[in-house]
C-alpha cells in the first residue's frame, strides 16, 4: 500500500531559547526579547494547531532561571501576568486548552490565581493542549512524583512514576525542538523525552516562524523511530 500522508508529530516540546541574544543584537534590553518571545509563541501555537499537532509543551521559565539578575526575573514574572490577561481569551477562542506545569511554591499568589483562572477558562477546549512549563525542571518533576508516591505508600515503578509526573495528562513528546543554537536539554522533560526525536535550530526563539517549524517537522518525518528494535523490524511493521 502506498504510504499515507507524512505523519505530524502528535506532541511537540520546545525549549524557547535565544530571547536575550535577539534583544542584545538589537541594542535592546533583554526583556524586549522576552516580549518578542511571547509573540513568537502565539504564532507557533497557531501554526501547530493548523498542522494538526495535538499537544505543544513549551519551556518558559526553568527552576534555574531564578539565578538570573533580579530585574530580569521580575520582568519575566510581570510579562507572564500580563500575557495571561491579554492572551488567554484569544487562545481560548482558538480552541487551546492551557495547562501550567511546574512548581507553584515560589510564585506570587497573584500569579498562581492567574494560572488557575487561565486553566479553568480554557478547560473545555479540545483543539490543542498547550502546556506552559513555568518554574519547571525535569529533576523537580521526577522528585515530586517520587515524593507523591512515597507519601501515599505506593510502590515506585516506571508506570506509577509516569502517572505521578506533571505531564501525566499527555503522551510523551515525539519531537523535541530547541532554538537558539545550544545543543543541551537544560533540565527540560528529562523523563518524558526518553524517545523524543531531537531537533536543534540555530534560529533565536523570536525568529522561529512557520517555515522553521516546518523544517523541524520535515526533519522529524525523515527519522526512523526504532524504540530499541532493528530497522528491519520497524519496516516490516510499517509495511503490514
Ligand atoms: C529563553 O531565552 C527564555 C528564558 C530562559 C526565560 P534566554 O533569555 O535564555 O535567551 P539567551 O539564551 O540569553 O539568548
Ligand atoms: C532554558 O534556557 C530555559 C528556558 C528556555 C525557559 P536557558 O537559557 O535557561 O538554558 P541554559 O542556561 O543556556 O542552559
Ligand atoms: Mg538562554
Amino acid at each position: 500500500m502506498a504510504s499515507s500522508a507524512p505523519r505530524i508529530p502528535h506532541h511537540v516540546a520546545i525549549v524557547m531559547d535565544g530571547n536575550g541574544r535577539w534583544a542584545t543584537r538589537r541594542f535592546l534590553p533583554r526583556i524586549a526579547g522576552h516580549k518578542q518571545g511571547v509573540e513568537s509563541l502565539r504564532r507557533c501555537v497557531k501554526a501547530c494547531a493548523e498542522r494538526g499537532v495535538g499537544v505543544l509543551t513549551v519551556f518558559a521559565f526553568s527552576s534555574e532561571n531564578w539565578n538570573r539578575p533580579v530585574e530580569e526575573v521580575s520582568g519575566l514574572m510581570e510579562l507572564m501576568v500580563g500575557a495571561l490577561a491579554r492572551e488567554v481569551p484569544k487562545l481560548s477562542a482558538d480552541g487551546v486548552r492551557l495547562h501550567f506545569v511546574g512548581e507553584r511554591a515560589g510564585l506570587s499568589p497573584k500569579m498562581v490565581s492567574g494560572l488557575l483562572d487561565a486553566e479553568a477558562a480554557t478547560a473545555h477546549n479540545t483543539r490543542l493542549v498547550l502546556n506552559v512549563c513555568f518554574n519547571y525542571g525535569g529533576r523537580w518533576d521526577i522528585a515530586q512524583a517520587a515524593a507523591k508516591l512515597a507519601a501515599q505508600g505506593e510502590a515506585i515503578t516506571e508506570l506509577s512514576l509516569d502517572r505521578a509526573m506533571a505531564l501525566a495528562h499527555v503522551p510523551d513528546p515525539d519531537l523535541f525542538i530547541r532554538t537558539g543554537g545550544e545543543q543541551r536539554l537544560s533540565n527540560f522533560l528529562l523523563w518524558q523525552s526518553a524517545y523524543a526525536e531531537l531537533f536543534f535550530s540555530d534560529k533565536l526563539w523570536p525568529e522561529f516562524d512557520e517555515a522553521a517549524l516546518d523544517e523541524a517537522i520535515a526533519a522529524f518525518q525523515g527519522r526512523e523511530r526504532r524504540f530499541g528494535q532493528t530497522s528491519a523490524q520497524v519496516s516490516s511493521t510499517a509495511a503490514a
